[in-house]
């Protein structure tokens, strides 16, 4: 999609970080945007600042594990935009600490997320694209989802996956001739609260999770403060949505360690120590 001025955005997560700063490149652009996050208090305040720059902005209190609330956030920016041109599926949360120690509750807490909220998203989103002839989705994985490094096993386990759904999507389109793009974004770290991700855990996860996690926390924190500014990411989200480009990779020095994953697995070898975590 090469002109998007007028177009209409959907951003998940979009009330913080990589999200929030994908609306503020969009609005750029001249898109009217829709930004959808479970956190009401900072997406109101998101659209209140996006609307001050003269964006056309509609905010949606969104939970994208729920289907449900994923239909509602498409049937809410039709109702306000009568269209959606650019959809990114981009809510996640991730929590650290051996796998074996990963409660039931956060497993399924950080799949409902990072992977039923994409899934979700392109179900939802996908077939409306397809009818309207045009469009680009935007799944945000990690360098996670090419690289497992270590303590992070429900994270790695969902970024690969949205990795795999990205690759099958734009095969399954191609196959069926649908002028709609795909983009999966794979970060390393950025100055973002992922690592307070913490604050969206369902209630009856916050606790049993709470103690041993604050190391790790502070160690994430320490990597996401040493991270790039969430706006470079969306320079280049904003670039390869016009340019369709699939892989979006936004730390070159990040790239030896996806080599070395596949020659570990060309090998047939242990996995190599990543630099990651
Ligand atoms: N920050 C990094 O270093 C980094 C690196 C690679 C990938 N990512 C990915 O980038 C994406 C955005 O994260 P971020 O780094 O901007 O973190 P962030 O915490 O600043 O933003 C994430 C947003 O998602 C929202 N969210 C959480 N659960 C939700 C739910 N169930 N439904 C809707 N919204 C929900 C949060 O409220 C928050 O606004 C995530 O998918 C993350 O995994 C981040």
């Amino acid at each position: 999609m090469e002109n998007l001025q007028g177009k209409v955005a959907v951003i998940t997560g979009g009330a913080s970080g990589i999200g929030r700063a994908v609306a503020n490149r969009a609005a750029d652009e001249g898109m009217r945007i829709v930004v959808a996050d479970i956190e009401k208090g900072p997406l109101e305040q998101a659209g209140r600042e996006l609307a001050s720059t003269g964006a056309e902005v509609l905010g949606v209190v969104t939970d994208v594990s729920d289907a449900g609330a994923v239909r509602a956030l498409r049937d809410a920016a039709l109702d306000r935009f009568g269209a959606v041109h650019l959809v990114h599926n981009n809510a996640g949360v991730g929590v650290g600490g051996p796998i074996w120690e990963v409660s039931e509750e956060d497993w399924r807490w950080i799949l409902g997320v990072n992977l039923w909220g994409v899934v979700h998203g392109i179900a939802t989103f996908v077939p409306l694209l397809m009818e309207q002839g045009e469009g680009h989705v935007v799944n945000t994985a990690s360098i996670a989802g090419l690289v497992s490094a270590g303590f992070l096993g429900p994270y790695n386990a969902t970024k690969q996956a949205v990795v795999a759904i990205s690759e099958t999507l734009v095969k399954d389109l191609q196959a069926v001739g649908a002028p709609v793009g795909v983009s999966v974004l794979c970060p390393g770290f950025v100055q973002t609260r992922i690592a307070e991700s913490d604050r969206n855990r369902p209630g009856s996860a916050t606790e049993a999770a709470a103690d041993g996690a604050t190391e790790m926390r502070a160690a994430v924190q320490s990597m996401v403060d040493g991270g790039i500014p969430p706006a470079t990411v969306a320079d280049r989200v904003l670039e390869a949505v016009k340019s369709d480009t699939f892989y979006v990779f936004t730390h070159p020095e990040l790239m030896g360690e996806v080599e070395r994953r596949f020659a570990d697995i060309m090998q047939g070898r242990r996995p190599s120590p990543t630099a990651i975590a």
